[in-house]
């Protein structure tokens, strides 16, 4: 990570568990948050209007993140929610494109673009999520894979919305499953994915942008990751759902930072 190019950003993303939201701020009360840095708990869309006044409680400052947006604006669209909806729900970021929305509903490349783009057009931040699968990274094909990936995204923002855009690095393989990338793994994907934001702008522009890496983070891991330089955060699942192990993540990006 690099603090003072661009935002560490610690994500949490509770996924659809069910989350104490008043316990689990008490427990992180006192949380350490590196100068530079923010949290983010990317929650059910049914606790956005209360956790960031749960949070308030126990003195975190944590924003507030949604997992998924519809692709449609408004209108006949049962059980879909809107970015206008999260926006007035309290969120500020979005995740879109997770690998388990790509998986187990079929989102495409260019779904998630549109998504990314009602995140834009309601002020939310979309956490873009990409990554290879295990056959993929083993038949040589990660690089091509991400570099899709990012274009679609990179293809349907304007600058400007780029500008206010996160990605994030997440191999299937690795989440949930207790098998994290090396460091040197998730570097070069970061990369790459820094490499390709320049090809299209400039290396400038490629510096501002924040990227993330998620796939079986813990306090255990976070201070060898976040050291890189193109690691910027991390999109935390698992760990997150614990105080205990999400304060010690936040607690790891000092000590990366002083180790960059
Ligand atoms: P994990 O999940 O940390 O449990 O691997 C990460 C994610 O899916 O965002």
């Amino acid at each position: 990570m690099n603090i003072t190019k661009r935002k560490t950003i610690i994500a949490g993303n509770w996924k659809m568990n069910f989350v104490d939201s008043l316990k689990f701020f008490e427990g992180l009360s006192g949380i350490t948050i590196a100068e530079g840095a923010e949290v983010v708990i990317c929650a059910p869309h049914t606790f956005l209007n209360y956790i960031g006044a749960d949070a308030l409680k126990y003195g975190v400052a944590a924003s507030v993140g949604a997992q998924d947006v519809s692709a449609f604006g408004s209108g006949a669209y049962t059980g879909e929610v809107s970015g206008e909806m999260l926006k007035h729900a309290g969120a500020s970021y979005c995740i879109v494109g997770h690998s388990e929305r790509r998986q187990y509903h079929g989102e495409t490349n260019e779904l998630v673009a549109e998504k990314a783009l009602r995140c834009h057009e309601n002020g939310l931040i979309p956490i873009v999520c990409v990554g290879e699968s295990l056959e993929q990274r083993e038949q040589g094909k990660t690089f091509t894979l991400i570099s899709k990936q990012v274009s679609a995204i990179l293809n349907a923002l304007t600058e400007e919305q780029l500008n206010k855009t996160v990605f994030a690095y997440e191999p299937i393989w690795a989440i949930g499953t207790g098998k994290t990338a090396t460091a040197e793994q998730a570097e070069e994907v970061c990369g790459a994915i820094r490499n390709r934001i320049a090809k299209k702008y400039n290396e400038e522009k490629a510096e501002t942008i924040s990227i993330l890496y998620g796939g079986s983070m813990n306090d255990k891991n976070a201070v060898e990751l976040l050291s890189r330089p193109d690691i910027d955060g991390g999109l935390i699942g698992g760990a997150s759902l614990d105080p205990i192990k999400f304060a010690a993540i936040n607690k790891a990006v000092e000590t990366a930072g002083a180790n960059v």
